[in-house]
This record gives C-alpha cells, sequence and structure tokens, in this order.
C-alpha cells in the first residue's frame, strides 16, 4: 500500500496543519469584518459550469480540470475555482438573497497539471465574490478585503498590479487592433499561442513566455481604448484606492487567465515567489458571468488568494510564523499527589478556555517533559510530590526554560496574563 498522499496533493499534519489553520481563521475573520457571509458549494459540479464560464480557450478549461462521468453518466468535474459556483448558486436562489450579495468561502479547488513549488493538484483558496454591485466602490471593498488579509497575517513582500480590459463595447474593437499587431509578430510568438491566438488574443498578453511576454511589451493598450463608461469606471477605482491608502501598480497586459472579466482586474504579486508561480491571488470584475449562465444581468466583482500553497509559503519564506503554541498549557503531574491534583488543574484550566492537556497515564517526568514539547505548548506546569504538598505550580515557559512558582488557585490567570490563549 503506498502511504504517500496521491501526486500534486499534500497531507498537513501538526505543525504545518496549525499554521493552514492559522491563515483559515483568518480568512473567516477578515472577511466577516468586512460584511461578507459565509458560503459553501459543491465540491463537484456539472463540467459545463466551468467550460462556459471560464472559457473554452482558458489553460483551466483545455488542461487542467478533472473532469469523470459519475455512474449516472454526468460528466461531472472538481472545482477548479469558486466564482462560477458561487455566482450559479446565488443565481438560482438570488429571490431569497441580500442585493448586493457579499459572500466569501474557504476550501480545496483542483486543477490538473506538473506539480511544482507553489503550483499543486490540490490547492486552497479563500475567495471573496461581490454580486450585484455595479459601483467601482465594491471593485475598491473587496481589494481592500484581500489587502487586510495581508496585513492580519503580516505578509510584507507583494504588491497589487491593476489594469481595465473593457466591456463588450470597448474590447471588440480593441481585440482587433491586438489581432492586427499579432498577425504582424505572429513568427515570435510561442506555438501554442502561433496557431491559436485569434480564438482569444488576450490570452498572448498573459502568457508567461519571455517571446511572447516581449511581443505583448509592444502590444496596443486596452487601456488606451476603453470607452467612456469603463474609463470613468477605472478612473474610480483607482481614486478610491487612493483614498484607502492602497498602492496599485497599472499593468496594461494584465488580463488573467479566465475569460470571465470585464473592466477591473487585479493580482497580488508575491515578491519572494517562484518565477511563474507568483500571484498570490488576484480577481476582477465579471459583469456578464450571470448571464452567460443563463441569469439576468447581474454585476459582479471578487477575488481569490491562493492560501495554500502559495500565502503559506511567502509567509514562510519572509520567516513569519503563522502557526503559534497549539496548546497553552501541558500538565504534569509527577508522583502520587502529583497526579492527583493534575485532573482537577486540567479540568479546570479547559473550563476557564485555556488549551490544556495531560499525559493519560503514569509517565516519568522526563517522558511527559517530551510529550508537552511534541504537544506544541507554551508552557508545562510541574506538579511534584513539592507542590502537591505546599498547593502551588511550577510554571515552565518551554521556549526558554524561564520558570515561576504560582498558586494552584493563581494559575489560570497568571497564564491568561502571559500570553496565553491569544
Ligand atoms: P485564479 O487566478 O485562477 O483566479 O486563481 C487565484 C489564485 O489561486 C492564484 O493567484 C493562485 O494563488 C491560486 N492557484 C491557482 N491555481 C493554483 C495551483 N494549481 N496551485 C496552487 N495555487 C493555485 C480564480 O480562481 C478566480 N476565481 C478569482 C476570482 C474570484 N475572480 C473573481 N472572483
Amino acid at each position: 500500500m503506498e502511504l504517500q498522499p496521491p501526486r500534486g496533493t499534500t497531507d498537513f499534519l501538526p505543525p504545518g496543519s496549525e499554521s493552514l489553520l492559522r491563515l483559515y481563521e483568518a480568512a473567516h475573520r477578515v472577511a466577516r469584518l468586512f460584511g461578507f457571509r459565509y458560503v459553501e458549494t459543491p465540491g463537484f459540479e456539472a463540467t459545463e459550469l466551468f467550460a462556459r464560464s471560464s472559457g473554452e480557450s482558458s489553460d483551466v478549461v483545455r488542461k487542467e480540470m478533472y473532469t469523470f462521468k459519475d455512474r449516472g453518466g454526468r460528466l461531472l468535474t472538481l472545482r477548479p475555482e469558486a466564482t462560477a459556483p458561487i455566482v450559479r448558486a446565488y443565481l438560482a436562489k438570488r429571490h431569497e438573497l441580500p442585493s448586493p450579495f457579499k459572500a466569501y468561502m474557504v476550501g480545496a479547488m483542483w486543477r490538473y497539471g506538473r506539480p511544482q513549488t507553489g503550483r499543486t493538484r490540490e490547492f486552497r483558496q479563500f475567495d471573496v465574490e461581490t454580486i450585484g454591485a455595479p459601483e467601482p466602490a465594491a471593485d475598491v471593498e473587496v481589494i481592500a478585503c484581500g489587502d487586510r488579509y495581508f496585513r492580519e497575517l503580516g505578509l510584507r513582500g507583494r504588491h497589487l498590479e491593476l489594469n481595465s480590459i473593457g466591456d463588450e463595447t470597448c474590447r471588440p474593437g480593441y481585440r482587433r487592433l491586438l489581432i492586427d499587431y499579432l498577425e504582424a509578430h505572429q513568427g515570435s510568438l510561442r506555438d501554442e499561442h502561433r496557431d491559436r491566438f485569434r480564438e482569444n488574443p488576450l490570452r498572448v498578453l498573459d502568457c508567461k513566455d519571455p517571446a511572447c511576454r516581449a511581443v505583448a511589451a509592444g502590444a496596443p493598450k486596452i487601456s488606451d481604448h476603453l470607452c467612456e463608461p469603463c474609463r470613468e469606471h477605472f478612473d474610480e477605482v483607482q481614486r478610491l484606492l487612493k483614498e484607502e491608502g492602497i498602492e496599485a501598480d497599472l499593468v496594461p497586459t494584465l488580463v488573467r487567465g479566465l475569460d470571465y472579466y470585464t473592466r477591473t482586474t487585479f493580482e497580488w504579486v508575491g515578491d519572494r515567489l517562484p518565477e511563474g508561480q507568483g500571484s498570490l491571488g488576484g480577481g476582477g470584475r465579471y459583469d456578464g458571468l450571470a448571464e452567460i449562465l443563463g441569469g439576468p444581468p447581474t454585476p459582479g466583482v471578487g477575488f481569490a488568494l491562493g492560501i495554500e500553497p502559495r500565502v503559506l509559503l511567502a509567509l514562510e519564506k519572509e520567516g513569519v510564523r503563522a502557526g503559534g503554541e497549539a496548546l497553552d498549557c501541558f500538565v504534569i503531574g509527577i508522583g502520587e499527589h502529583g497526579r492527583e491534583a493534575a485532573r482537577p488543574l486540567v479540568r479546570e484550566l479547559r473550563s476557564v478556555g485555556l488549551r490544556a492537556d495531560a499525559a493519560l497515564g503514569d509517565r516519568p517526568l522526563g517522558a511527559q517533559m517530551k510529550m508537552a514539547d511534541r504537544a506544541n505548548a507554551r508552557f508545562a506546569l510541574i506538579l511534584g510530590e513539592r507542590e502537591a504538598a505546599a498547593g502551588t505550580v511550577t510554571v515552565r515557559r518551554l521556549a526558554d526554560g524561564h520558570q515561576d512558582v504560582v498558586p494552584q488557585t493563581d494559575v489560570a490567570a497568571w497564564l491568561a496574563t502571559h500570553g496565553a490563549s491569544e
């Protein structure tokens, strides 16, 4: 029996699993701070949902979907992203939901590809969407929410890239200009684009290949060809971002890899992530998506952050500890009276909300110290014969071995004032 998880997936075990848990907790906290409501959609959907929304020419649809037939012959796909599922779920229940509908989700996504540092087949996203709001303020609110998330985690090495890719009024004209330009540079494009760029010329702008990038650098810029309403929208997004104190670099080639975007697109790039996998997350506006899915015209804007592996990796590279201690204290009872006193102490500590644990049976001091260490506790509380007789506890801070003697009745309060359960 193979004990390793399938290629491109990861087992999360302590202490790495605790770092991941912190990233989830911060996502829930920050999203709710901004008024986004928690949602969950199924892990798999009808394949058609992603084929229609992401676009037939996108890498996600062409190369990366986990598609299978179930026993009833239905064609299903493990969700590669959350926007289309959330919009679908919204459309199905829209009469019962507030407008705009502000939703967030945290969960696993699946994309087939060659696994490498920062790219996996199963990964986790924090996804935020505002559905039903056309205002530039909605774009800026979701960006501010992502920015707050990074600040909450203490991730500094990142910058925000911003663009507008227009809408159905101005994009067709730009598309023709871009096709003319690409035809003149066809020979310099990578194979894949050389034959297919007419299907979706914007895709070339998103290509990471150095040859395509060189061609893209000289291409006409969509920002010079926006229609008046798109220009006004984009100007207002930039003005409001400034007001929020959020800096953004204007990147005219930022078109993103999914077809549903209109107007604003943005991406957070991690400064220390590997080349080609540098995106911590991104998003944009998708004012046409609801109609693609058969619903009424409904504007929307949102983002997804790759909290695992990308954000986790970026934090590691910066030396930011995402985990913290798993336990406030490990109670060590030595000798008959120490053990007797340990049980009620653990009960009391847990009852006041401190994370406490202890050995289940009789173990020597050294073995119990090792357990405290392995449990990733902040403090070891030692109750020997001497402490049991005096009604005290020896509190040992495991990071540096510093010890204090505290009356048993005061231990919970002492721990609370010394940074436990922060
Ligand atoms: P996306 O750019 O396809 O956008 O994915 C968002 C983030 O998910 C990426 O920036 C990256 O951090 C992470 N990610 C994607 N694929 C992988 C992978 N194979 N391995 C590791 N991390 C990965 C979306 O998914 C859109 N739904 C975002 C959005 C929300 N737009 C509007 N609302």
